[in-house]
């Protein structure tokens, strides 16, 4: 998968504004790379490059695979009740405000963010305040927000779609595949309308064994959405081996339980062949789409076997991501794994967030994933900010 790399130049190609915020980005993750991992005094801020903020805990499907509500979905009974502690518009300006200095990229994710109630005033104020502001939906309510979308300069969409139409909606839902492309639709229109070349729109397919056999058929059928991207995502998997390691780890090292990295053993791993999956990966990163394709993590074909098969063989180590990455959850806490929100760092209803990202849990969990074998623990094997974020292991 050589040809992920040849995505660099067609983006900037494309937008050459918005990649540049976006570089920048990755400009100071490659800082944090450097820094010194053990200076606990450091204003770690300085080099903060992404902030994933997951707006709400509800969702209007259910997709198989999903660690939150699919099949061993982690909040499927407890999102209603969650979803009365969101965060308001004011909190969010007030984190907004203090992190906007530093310029990281922002990842709004869900849940469905659309289901946020202001997500337009919110994604408004932070693109005046000069943010890259990214959303990852699933597109069923695009179509109803397309203008404001393209009026107020939303900087990318990252838009789930899991294969064409019949497996799209086998593992996301009926009717699904075709509110989405409804959606691209009307964005396009707007964007001609309005005169306008944002939002960046890219497609993220997540891998499973329901939809490898249809990728192909789904970047075919990509080609009319006016695409910048299409991201194929390994997928996040794990075992019942890897969950009860994860499990003593955070008991012994943190003092907590853990939930969400079970919502991750679906088992829709198994039985992908990876002869065959090698095979059409190939074949579609030698088509061009008139958009790169990315294939996450960028693997050595012959090792997809391992990647599916022997989840506790690591293909990245050494995660960056408490160095210059958080989440915040759709109550306040503030944590660095993404998918993983056990360890609180602090809640930014009561606290700065930099004086919680410098604090004393962030600089222990820091001390405490650096002191491990490889740099990670785990339940880090197949997380996908590891994949995008850690060290490429020699031969994967
Ligand atoms: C949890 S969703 C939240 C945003 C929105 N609801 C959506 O579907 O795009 C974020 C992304 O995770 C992907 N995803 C779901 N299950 C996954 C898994 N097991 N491994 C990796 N990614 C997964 C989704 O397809 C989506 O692209
Ligand atoms: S739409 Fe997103 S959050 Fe909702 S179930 Fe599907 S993957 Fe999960």
């Amino acid at each position: 998968m050589k040809q992920n790399f040849t995505v660099v130049p067609v983006l900037f190609k494309k937008r050459l504004t918005l990649s540049a915020k976006m570089f920048y980005g990755f400009f100071k993750m490659g800082k944090a790379w450097v820094s010194p991992k053990r200076n606990y005094n450091y204003n770690h801020t300085k080099n903060l490059s992404l902030v994933y903020m997951k707006l709400t805990p509800s969702c209007n499907l259910h997709c198989v695979m999903c660690g939150q509500y699919g099949v061993k979905g982690v909040m499927k009974h407890i999102a209603a009740e969650e979803s009365k502690k969101i965060l308001n518009l004011d909190d969010y300006k007030r984190l907004v405000d203090e992190i906007a200095p530093q310029r990281p990229v922002v990842y709004l994710w869900g849940g469905e963010p659309f289901l946020y109630p202001d997500i337009v005033p919110l994604v408004r104020y932070m693109v005046q305040k000069g943010l890259f502001v990214s959303v990852n939906t699933n597109g069923t309510m695009i179509e109803k927000y397309a203008e404001d979308i393209v009026r107020d300069k939303w900087s990318t969409i990252f838009v789930s779609l899991d294969g064409f139409r019949d497996t799209n909606d086998a593992m996301r839902g009926k009717g699904s595949y075709d509110r989405v492309v409804a959606g691209f639709r009307a964005l396009n229109r707007e964007k001609e309308k309005q005169k306008q070349h944002e939002p960046i729109l890219g497609v993220v397919t997540t891998v499973t064994n329901m939809n490898y056999m249809d990728l192909d058929k789904l970047a075919e059928a990509s080609r009319e959405f006016n695409l910048d991207i299409h991201i194929l995502n390994l997928g996040t998997y794990t075992n019942d081996h890897i969950v009860a390691a994860q499990r003593k780890l955070m008991k012994e090292k943190f003092d907590t339980d853990i939930d969400c990295l079970e919502g991750y053993n679906t088992g829709y791993n198994q039985g992908i062949d990876a002869e065959k999956l090698n095979l059409i990966l190939e074949n579609i990163h030698g088509k061009d789409y008139g958009h790169p394709m990315l294939t996450v993590p960028v693997l050595n074909t012959k090792k997809i076997h391992t990647y599916y098969n022997y989840l506790e063989t690591p293909v990245r180590n050494h995660c960056i991501v408490p160095w210059c990455q958080t989440n915040i959850n759709y109550n306040g806490d503030v944590h660095f794994c993404a998918d993983y929100p056990d360890y609180i760092l602090g809640n930014i209803r009561q606290q700065s967030f930099t004086d919680i990202y410098n604090g004393e849990r962030a600089n222990y969990f820091r001390k405490t994933i650096h002191s491990c074998k490889g740099g990670m623990f785990p339940g880090c094997l197949r997380c996908y900010q590891n994949m995008l974020f850690g060290k490429k292991i020699r031969g994967y």
